[in-house]
């Protein structure tokens, strides 16, 4: 190769870098835009971040991994960065803390980006880069991911948000209904884990084949509708997150401070590990293992309604290295936290695969969660 095409497609590669992340940003400040400062700094659950704090995080984020590590520069704001560690700082203590507020955060936001930007243009990013942080643009990859998965916390919050006026259509759309109720899977060898080529997280790097029995799996997620049917016959079965009762033995969804109705047809989200669980049980099922949902996904329209919880603790795949850090995912393992698969419809296309491994804790349901049954076949 020639060293002008080299050069001709290191520049075609940071460009669609920086538009890529240009897109992001255009995203994360469209969805603050229609608040004013005291509701971004406003607490409105101890187990979500107000949203100053996630746009101080994503900018520090990129400023520790772009400019300090990569570009070798020297932090803007000294210690600041203590305060967005998402390790050292509980979401419950994060209303407190002495972070940027106001027209400083946002123009801290617009300073980062201005020299991450001068840094790409500084550095190689190719398949052949010697940084494995920057091999195949690795960094910026997980930066780009990083603000995406954080435009989804935010939009948990804003959930809470009284009179919110959301900047585009909000929720999952309706389930497809033509088709079969249900797919059967074939017991054997499935292939799993993160693509060979492109980009993937360290929890679900390390392809490698597991063995399954033959399953029978929903074609689609459970619904509304028959969540409703569940908690109309199951004594105790509890409803799902903003769900409100209506006065008249039904249901209403108060997200966002609104009453609005229940669609029938949409998959439930909002239901913790528990509830899924349970669900599944009173339907005569079960929930999937993460692997027998990943090897179900080739066969299914799986991946932007609803994260769908699965059976499986959140561990290592064989083989694992922690990269870049080991707070990202290792920090996690073990039984504490379940398996969630998909991407909902709050999901940006960029960073949901089947690969991809989320995970919290089982009681949780501020998270966009459904569910999906499946049945020994
Ligand atoms: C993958 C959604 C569990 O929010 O803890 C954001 C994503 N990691 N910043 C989380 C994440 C670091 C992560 N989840
Ligand atoms: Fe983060």
């Amino acid at each position: 190769m020639t060293a002008n095409t080299r050069e001709a497609q290191e520049d075609a590669r940071s460009e669609a870098i920086a538009n890529l992340l240009a897109e992001a940003r255009r995203r994360t400040l469209a969805l603050v835009e229609p608040l004013d400062d005291a509701q971004l700094n406003r607490v409105y659950s101890p187990i979500l971040s107000p949203l100053a704090w996630d746009l101080g995080h994503i900018a520090n984020f990129e400023e520790l991994w772009l400019v300090q590590t990569i570009g070798d520069r020297a932090p803007m704001h000294g210690e600041l960065g203590r305060f967005y560690d998402a390790i050292e700082n509980p979401r419950m203590t994060r209303g407190e803390l002495p972070i940027l507020r106001d027209a400083e955060l946002r123009s801290y936001m617009a300073d980062v980006r201005e020299r991450t930007l001068e840094v790409l243009d500084e550095i190689e990013i190719g398949p052949d880069a010697e940084q494995p942080l920057l091999r195949d643009g690795f960094v910026y990859e997980m930066l780009l991911a990083h603000e995406l998965q954080h435009n989804e916390t935010m939009l948990q919050l804003l959930q809470l948000v009284d009179g919110y006026e959301p900047p585009w259509q909000f929720g999952p759309a309706a389930v497809d209904s033509a088709g079969p109720e249900t797919i059967v899977i074939e017991g054997g060898s499935y292939e799993v884990g993160g693509p060979a080529g492109g980009f993937a997280y360290d929890n679900e790097r390390g392809c490698h084949a597991v063995e399954l029995a033959s399953f029978e799996i929903d074609r689609t997620p459970v619904t509304n509708g028959a969540y409703t049917e569940f908690m109309a016959n199951q004594a105790g079965a509890e409803p799902p997150g903003y769900w409100e009762p209506d006065g008249a033995g039904g249901w209403v969804n108060a997200a966002m401070g609104r009453r609005e109705p229940i669609e029938p047809d949409r998959p439930v989200v909002h239901v913790s590990w528990h509830q899924a669980d349970a669900f599944a049980r009173w339907a005569g099922k079960r929930l999937p293992s993460e692997f027998e949902w990943e090897a179900a996904s080739e066969r299914l329209d799986a991946v932007g309604q609803a994260w769908e919880w699965t059976s499986s603790d959140f561990l290592a795949y064989p083989g694992f290295e922690a990269f870049p850090y080991s707070e990202y995912s290792e920090v996690f393992f073990g039984d504490e936290h379940k398996v969630l698969r998909g991407g909902s419809w709050a999901t940006h296309p960029h960073v949901a695969r089947p690969s991809f491994r989320n995970w919290d804790l089982p009681q949780r349901g501020q998270i966009f969660s459904g569910l999906r049954c499946v049945r020994d076949a």
